[in-house]
Order: structure tokens, then sequence, then C-alpha cells
């Protein structure tokens, strides 16, 4: 059966959800699924925005066909041609031989890339800025370059106010019935899994995420449709303010990561102790993650969110515990900057991992060390008890002064 809904007059959501993912782009833990959307105008010119991932294929084309009631699509408009939402479009040509391929030179490219059958016959290509009227409803262009990938562009409809945001404004997690942000609890339900989605979907694009605020300042949007997740229609200003913060690589909250890695449970040890004194001090928000337990993609989720981040390793071959080092770097790989931190190395002959820890750290923008690294020989002793603490206590400083954030 189909499960479109109508977003606006004519205009449809003809998307669905896959819950049986495993990982997104193989990598990513989909503990509640995943939505993939696209919408359908029906107008002079029956237009799709975007297609859906080959797993929900199936629900996609039934909610298509029955939408369209025996019209073709004339207009496919391409505003990402990542796989996940791309997969369809050979069939979709199959489907209606007649349909138009809307989208940019690079768009165009991708195709000839991923796919073999004739495009050429079928291009509608846009510039920046073009419009394309396909009746009663107009949609402009607008390029939004690396706001995941190069060809990704952003359309908007002019007489609705509806921003088709491709992967920008999207989340994980799959559908529960509501379309729409506000038919949820959206920070209980959404934001951490949204947060987890940006940053390591599209974390290290920041500066082109503020690049196309810029671009769209000035534009009145009623509307955000984006590729994944619930569709914006109220409160939109709170969401664009939490991807301005997160593309601005500032915290949300004031509070402390301790990310530590341990084979003996040395180095749990200390960050343990570590927490306990900083909640003693009165630090109240805080997440600690064995980072060989909890999936990278959550730590550097709530890195992005918090402002402090403590770091604990034991020494390996000479360097770095390699879970920790891998992690440090796809926090820089994602340009996570700006933190406060503190770093705590383990080692039994020649203690390497803090020097590491912060020659990786040193790499990163604007990240300062609040404490001299503090080293562990095998196990904590009782002397280094007051070193500890001093370590702890600079953190829950930093992090209690009002000054920060
Ligand atoms: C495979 C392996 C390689 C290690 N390499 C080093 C090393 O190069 N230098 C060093 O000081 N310690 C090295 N260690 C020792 C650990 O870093 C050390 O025992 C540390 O205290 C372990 O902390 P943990 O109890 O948190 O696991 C190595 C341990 C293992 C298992
Ligand atoms: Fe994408
Ligand atoms: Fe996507």
């Amino acid at each position: 059966m189909h499960i479109s809904r109508e977003i606006a007059p004519q205009i449809f959501w003809v998307g669905g959800n896959d819950r049986r993912l495993a990982l997104f782009e193989n990598m990513f833990p989909l503990p509640n699924g995943v939505c993939y959307n696209s919408y359908l105008i029906i107008d002079d010119k029956v237009t799709l925005m975007d297609t859906v991932d080959s797993a929900i294929t199936r629900q996609f084309i039934e909610n298509l066909l029955h939408l369209l009631n025996g019209r073709a699509v004339d207009y496919l408009v391409i505003n990402h041609m990542e796989p996940d939402h791309c997969a369809y479009i050979e069939d979709l040509i199959r489907h209606f031989p007649g349909i138009k391929l809307v989208g940019n030179a690079k768009t165009f490219n991708m195709i000839r890339q991923f796919y073999d059958f004739d495009i050429e016959t079928r291009l509608h290509e846009v510039k920046e800025g073009d419009t394309l009227c396909i009746g009663r409803h107009t949609l402009r262009f607008i390029f939004a370059p690396m706001v995941h990938w190069p060809e990704v562009m952003v359309s908007y409809e002019q007489s609705t106010g509806i921003l088709f945001a491709a992967d920008a404004f999207g989340t994980f997690g799959a559908l529960s019935g509501g379309l729409y942000a506000d038919e949820y609890d959206f920070e209980g339900h959404f934001l951490d899994e949204a947060r987890r989605y940006y940053t390591n979907i599209v974390g290290r694009y920041g500066a082109q995420v503020q690049l196309l605020f810029k671009k769209l300042s000035g534009t009145d949007i009623k509307m955000i449709c984006p590729l994944h997740g619930p569709v914006w229609r109220k409160d939109i200003g709170y969401f664009i303010e939490k991807y301005d913060r997160w593309s601005r690589y500032e915290p949300e909250k004031k509070g402390v990561v301790i990310a530590y890695a341990s084979m003996y449970g040395n180095t749990a040890n200390a960050a343990d102790a570590v927490a306990g004194r900083l909640a003693e001090k009165g630090v109240q928000d805080m997440r600690v993650y064995d980072i060989s337990k909890t999936h990278p993609s959550y730590i550097i989720s709530d890195a992005f969110k918090y402002s402090h981040l403590v770091l604990a390793a034991p020494t390996y071959n000479a360097g770095l515990y390699f879970g920790m080092e891998s992690l440090l770097r796809e926090m820089a790989v994602l340009n996570l900057r700006g933190r406060k931190t503190a770093i705590i190395g383990n080692g039994s002959w020649a203690p390497a991992a803090h020097t590491e820890m912060e020659k990786l750290l040193g790499g990163m923008k604007q990240m300062e060390l609040i404490a001299p690294p503090f080293v562990i020989k095998s196990t904590l002793k009782p002397s280094q008890t007051d070193e500890l603490y001093a370590l702890a206590d600079a953190v829950a400083a930093s992090v209690l002064d009002q000054a920060v954030l």
C-alpha cells in the first residue's frame, strides 16, 4: 500500500523507511533505522525531487504510481547524486522514457561515472540561480557544493517557500509515523541522531554549510524538506540554529566527554577517577566512553556537542593505542576544533601515548590543552593522586567558568 503524504497542495512526500540496515554507508550504526525522502510535485510538468535508496524502491514506486494515477514523471530534479538517493534513476527512465534529468554539470558527470545508461538526450542542465517553471510552481536552484558532495544543490519552490535541502537538515532515524519534526518530541526522539548524522557525514564541511546559509539569507523558507528524517514546518529556526552552531564547530553545552582506551583496566581506572572528581567539583554534564566499545560516531557527535574533551590511552608498540589514534584522526578529518582538552597517557616501559595524543590534537585548530599531560606507568599510584586531581580540577574550573560558551 502507498504511504505517501501531502505536504502542500499538489506536493507529496513519497519516501520510505529502512529499519533493517545495520550500518549507514557500511560504517555508521543505525539503531533506529533511517528514512529516505523523495517528494513529488504534481503540476503541468510532474516533477520528482530526488529518489531513494535501493532498499526501499518497492515502497517508493508504490507511492509514486498511486499519486501519478496514470500520468508520467516529466522531470527528475537531482539535488544530490549519492547512491542512497539515486539508486532508482535507471528504473525510473525505463518507467518514464520521456523523463528529463535536472541537475548541474557536476551532477551529470557523476551519473556518467556511476551508470552506463544513455543520459545525453535527457539532460536539463541548470546553473546557480536558474529557475524551472513547472506550472503553478517554480523551482530555483542554489548550489551547495560539499554540503556533502561537490554536485549538491538545493531547490527552493517559490510559491510555497519549500526548500528541498538535499542532505542538509537530515537525520538518522526512521520515521515513527509522524512526517513533521513538530509531531515528535524532537529533542528526545531525534536530536542526538541528527547531530550524529551531521557531525559524522557533513561535519568536515562546516565552511560550506555556512556559505549555503549566506546564500539563503533573505530567502523566506516556510518548510524544509531534507532527504533524511522529518520535514520542518514549525520552529525552523530552532534546527537552523543547531546546524549553524555545528557548522561553526561551537559546542552546544558546557560539559566533558571523557574518551578512554584500556587493555587491562588501568587507564579506565584513571578515567573513572577523573570523572568522579569532576562530579564532586560540580560538573554535571559528562559522558565517559570506552572507545573500543562505543562506535566512534557517537563519541564524535558528543565531542561536537560538549565544550571539553579528556582523552586517555595506553601506549601500544611505541605509539598510541590504535583505536584512539583512529578516533583522533577522524576528529581531525571532520575539522573538529576549539575544544578545551586534557590528556592521560599510560605505558609500562616507554610511555608514548600522551605525546602522540598531544601531537594529533596539535594538528587540529584551536585545541587548547588546559593541564599538562598526565602519565601513568602501568597503574595509578596513591602518590599521583594530587597530580591527577590537579588535572581534573583544571578541567572542572574551566567547565564551571561562566566565561566559557
Ligand atoms: C601489544 C602491546 C604493546 C605495548 N607497547 C608498549 C610500548 O611500546 N611502550 C610502553 O610503554 N608500553 C607498551 N605496552 C604496555 C601498556 O601500554 C601498559 O601496560 C599500560 O599500562 C596498559 O594500560 P591499561 O591497563 O589501561 O590497558 C604495550 C602493551 C601491549 C599489549
Ligand atoms: Fe549524501
Ligand atoms: Fe543521504
